[in-house]
């Protein structure tokens, strides 16, 4: 296990994926019943931007910072509000990864779980959470404990699976998983974070998910420039069952990232792989 997200914290990627996280959220909280959120691949719950690892790559500059500066709009707001309250003093030093989003919106009959494998960054992540009885740290494999976890007896409720695609199999697992979840859990909201390098890569993906023949399954991808060989220049989010026109938001979300990030030549797309009615 070498992938160490203190690195990229805060990135364009991560800025997309905590921003529509931040969204879904908001859908989960119109209604009164308890919710539960899953989060498969936590990392440490909170990033210090001005920390070594951030400092080698300042990914984060074209990221949260850009973002921090830029004129304020509606659809980035809701994950602006938290970076703020994690910085009572201002500014975006400290960084909110998905536990610390997650955690801001549960209301007191939601419920978190976070896994992390990572022996140094689970023990990070569980003194984060230490005496909240809200949140329940697992230090185990998070695909394991997804599993075992599902069905949430709230029965409503999201996981986020953000794998750090280390191991080659990877895609192929979250196929599985997502089979194995969805069998056992077909309610639940699914979102999983991947990234786009290789355009083959993920036309094989989106290929073998559609073949799973779930209805209701969306992909949304922000490419901050065009396709370039090696490069990491943009991320999806495959979901399977989104709130009523998080597709719409998802557009949007995107949409104002480009103007917020400076980047005239990204791009935004958002498909529906199986609807509805499949
Ligand atoms: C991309 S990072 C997660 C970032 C986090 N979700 C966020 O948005 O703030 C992936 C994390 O998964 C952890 N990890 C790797 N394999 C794992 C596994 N099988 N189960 C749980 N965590 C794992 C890594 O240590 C790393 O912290």
């Amino acid at each position: 296990m070498n992938y160490r997200h203190a690195y990229h914290a805060g990135n364009f990627a991560d800025v997309f994926k905590h921003a529509a996280l931040a969204l879904l959220l908001q859908h989960l909280q119109k209604k009164d019943k308890g919710f539960c959120v899953i989060d498969t691949h936590a990392g440490i719950g909170r990033y210090d931007l001005s920390s070594f690892e951030a400092s080698k790559t300042l990914e984060w500059q074209n990221g949260v910072a850009a973002v921090m500066h830029a004129a304020e709009t509606p659809i980035l707001a809701p994950w602006r509000k938290v970076v703020a309250a994690l910085n009572p003093n201002g500014g975006y030093r400290f960084y909110p990864g998905s536990p610390l989003v997650a955690r801001h919106f549960l209301r007191p009959q939601d419920r978190l779980i976070v896994a992390e494998l990572h022996p140094q960054d689970r023990r990070v992540l569980s003194h984060l959470f230490e005496g909240d009885k809200q949140v329940l740290v697992r230090p185990a494999d998070g695909y394991a404990t997804l599993i075992k976890q599902i069905p949430p007896f709230e029965r409503r409720g999201v996981a986020l699976i953000d794998p750090p695609f280390e191991r080659t199999d990877e895609w192929e697992v979250l196929i599985e998983v997502l089979a194995e979840a969805h069998a056992k859990w077909s309610t639940g909201t699914y979102v999983v974070w991947y990234p786009v390098k290789d355009l083959t890569e993920v036309a094989r993906f989106h290929d073998v998910l559609a073949s799973l023949a779930i209805p209701k399954t969306l992909i949304a991808e922000f490419h901050i420039g065009p396709a370039a060989p090696e490069s990491f220049f943009g991320c999806g989010l495959a979901v399977i069952n989104p709130p009523w026109q998080w597709d719409e938001e998802l557009q949007a979300l995107g949409d104002a990232l480009a103007v917020a990030l400076n980047r005239p030549q990204a791009k935004t797309i958002v498909e529906w792989l199986v609807p509805e009615s499949a």
